[in-house]
């Protein structure tokens, strides 16, 4: 019994633990829908659809219904965790983005993990460098000319090594100084081409001095695509 209570509790620890916060969202621009109309009922299927496919393959897309009322989505996770990692990150973004963006035709939602988007107009196959944000550890590293080269350095190698590979995601190490290494990682929405997928990463490597230079942390995240960095472990 008392450990049944323990595991109670601890479930609902993990719960609010797991519940965190999005890194971001975005609502779009494009209008409200009414509750229990057509396009409500072709974005639940649409979510649901996406909360099953994505964790097989940390991708999947597609669009419910016709037009007017086609709702167009994707889901994409971090491509190195786990199954049910995905698939609880990918519940907590259909769970939150309503929340977010109430009755919104469209928006984004970001997580360590995951991302999920969705429109009531086919999005896919495009860069999306319209929808972003930056974030940054606040501390400074010592030598911050010599760190950003080394910063650019690896992430354009890992945007490389990011747009020829098949869930089109990298990541890599570089050794800074002695004691301090700069870890990588660059990722693409699997909807993008080869070629695209490596100019989104290219653009948002071009954004890290302003928001992040200097800086012992930092990450750009598109619609499409996002570069990180860290002098730990990401
Ligand atoms: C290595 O770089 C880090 C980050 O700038 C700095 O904190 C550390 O003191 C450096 N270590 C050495 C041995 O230079």
């Amino acid at each position: 019994m008392n450990s049944l209570l323990q595991l109670l509790c601890f479930s609902l620890l993990l719960h609010v633990v797991i519940g965190a916060d999005p890194l971001s969202h975005v609502c779009s621009a494009s209008g409200n829908y009414a509750a229990n109309s057509p396009y409500d009922t072709n974005l639940n299927q649409l979510e649901t659809y996406l909360y099953y496919q994505t964790p097989w393959w940390g991708f999947a897309m597609g669009s419910v219904g016709s037009s007017p009322n086609q709702a167009y989505g994707l889901a994409q996770c971090r491509a190195d965790i786990s199954f049910a990692d995905c698939q609880t990150c990918v519940a907590q973004a259909r769970d939150n983005i309503g929340n977010f963006c109430p009755y919104n035709k469209g928006g984004i939602i970001w997580y360590d993990y995951c991302l999920l988007k969705f429109l009531d107009q086919n999005f896919f196959h495009q860069i999306d460098n319209q929808n972003k944000f930056y974030q940054s550890n606040s501390n400074e590293v010592s030598d911050p000319t010599t760190f950003d080269e080394n910063v650019k350095e690896l992430l354009s190698q890992l945007s490389q090594q990011a747009s020829v590979h098949p869930k089109l995601f990298a990541t890599g190490e570089t050794d800074f100084n002695q004691s301090t290494k700069i870890y990588g990682l660059a990722q693409c929405t699997r909807d993008l081409t080869n070629p695209d997928c490596e100019q989104c990463l290219q653009e948002a490597i071009n954004d890290l001095p302003s928001c992040c230079g200097g800086k012992q942390a930092g990450s750009v995240f598109t619609g499409s695509c996002n570069v990180r960095y860290a002098i730990n472990p990401l």
